[in-house]
């Protein structure tokens, strides 16, 4: 066997002890996968005497992870801090610059700052893996830079966030409200003290702009994706979707047009038939839609130390055994530029929900503002008083511009009968145009 490949690991949350078990548990079989076998041989981490649960005697600590990644007798550094900026910057390019492969699941920090890590990677001749970064345990990096590399991909659409698909599986389950499931949902762990970055989109879109990087050969363009969150879903939509034969999913949304590309992360509704609709709980899925393999569905754990770790190994296996990738699929300064299509360019189908005063007359202003605005409704339906007194008005529509969509909603902003906001969602064809 050759020599083995000593990797240095930054950072001991849960992804990081997994990533021990899962060396220490494989030690033999990995090593017959890459032919040599990975040694840790430093860690460090902010607390050296926390118990972890595994025995780190062996592996040297360092406090500073930066000097681990200058200093520490390694070839690869496991990045698992977290952040786009700081430490987690610092250790990615003192390792680099080091010399040293570096291994990460920062979506944070692929999505905001890959492309100049990857051009500083392959000045150094070294590589950035980041398996672990989309959709946990599901090799969906390798799936689109790799199995789909003979393709023209098309679009990217998933499920890629666990935790708001954890809490819009628990709302339409138990009907309760979103500030009740999310409260649950970080008792048990399921979401973070701070859960904004997640339930407002953030987490998803830093792993759309991925997938669409590699999907579409573009540069990179977090800045560029259309993110909505959570916060304004309520019970009650989950009762009307149903009645109308959806269900409601945070998707990422990427799609390559002759006008550029767009990304997009919103709730929407989906067709409780289709593919994505049965990925519940804290699980992740992918479609990617090639020309010539068609539509490929990719369905696993997002999250979580073993799902997580599963990647964050399978990128160590690839560097052990020399398959050494370009980032992003092709050379960081031969991205295509991003045009990136703007919201207000998306037709398509919408739910609207109004709750409004039960009056003659209302239901006849509401179809002439939507008339006014050209708008074409698809179903109606109307139901019984809520209990102040008044009825809910649900209209999904046909495929319509967010330019038409606002002008009717203007048309009925003064209107004294109705008395809330209206909710709109967004309705997907996700295995359609
Ligand atoms: N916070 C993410 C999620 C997992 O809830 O899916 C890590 O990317």
């Amino acid at each position: 066997m050759s020599n083995p490949l000593n990797i240095a690991i930054a950072g001991l949350g849960t992804v990081g002890v997994g990533t021990v078990q899962v060396l220490q548990k494989h030690a033999r079989e990995i090593a017959v996968r890459c032919g040599r076998e990975i040694n840790i041989t430093a860690v460090s981490s902010r607390d050296k005497s926390k118990d972890r649960g595994v025995d780190l005697s062996g592996f040297a600590w360092f406090d500073d992870p930066v000097e681990m990644a200058k200093t520490a007798k390694a070839d690869v550094v496991v990045e698992l801090i977290g952040g786009s900026t700081g430490v987690a910057l610092d250790v990615t390019m003192a390792s680099i610059a080091a010399g040293r492969h570096v291994v990460t699941a920062n979506k944070a920090l692929v999505a905001e700052a890959g492309e100049n890590i990857a051009r500083a990677a392959e000045d150094a001749g070294v590589t950035l893996a980041y398996e672990a970064a989309v959709a946990g345990g599901i090799p969906i990096i390798k799936a689109i830079r790799e199995g789909l590399a003979g393709n023209r991909v098309s679009r990217v659409i998933g499920i890629l966030n666990g935790t708001c698909n954890y809490i819009l599986s628990t709302m339409e389950e138990t009907g309760r409200d979103f500030d009740s499931v999310l409260k649950d949902a970080q008792d048990l762990g399921f979401a973070e003290a701070d859960p904004s970055f997640d339930i407002d989109g953030v987490d998803a879109a830093h792993k759309l702009a991925i997938l669409a990087s590699l999907a579409f050969g573009t540069r990179l363009g977090f800045k560029q994706v259309h993110i909505e969150g959570l916060r304004d879903i309520t019970a009650l939509d989950f009762v009307y979707a149903k009645e109308l034969g959806y269900r409601i999913k945070l998707l990422g949304l990427a799609g390559q047009t002759d006008a550029g590309v767009y990304q997009r992360v919103y709730p929407c509704l989906i067709d409780q038939e289709g593919p994505l609709a049965a990925v519940d709980g804290s699980f992740n899925a992918v479609i990617a839609e090639g020309d010539f393999v068609g539509r490929s569905v990719y369905e696993g754990r997002g999250a979580g130390a073993g799902p997580t770790a599963s990647a964050v190994v399978a990128d160590l296996i690839d560097i052990a055994a020399g398959r050494l990738s370009l980032a992003f699929g092709v050379p960081a300064a031969r991205l295509a530029d991003l045009k990136a299509i703007p919201i207000k360019d998306r037709a398509g189908p919408f739910y609207i929900r109004l709750t409004v005063i039960d009056q003659p007359g209302v239901f006849a202003d509401i179809s002439s503002a939507f008339g006014h605005a050209n708008i074409s409704m698809e179903s109606i339906l109307q139901r019984d008083h809520d209990e102040a007194g008044n009825a809910h008005i649900v209209i999904v529509t046909h495929s319509i511009t967010e330019g038409a969509l606002r002008l009717a909603l203007k048309g009925l902003e003064d209107h004294t009968a109705v008395v809330e906001a209206p909710h709109v969602i967004r309705i997907e064809d996700v295995w359609g145009e």
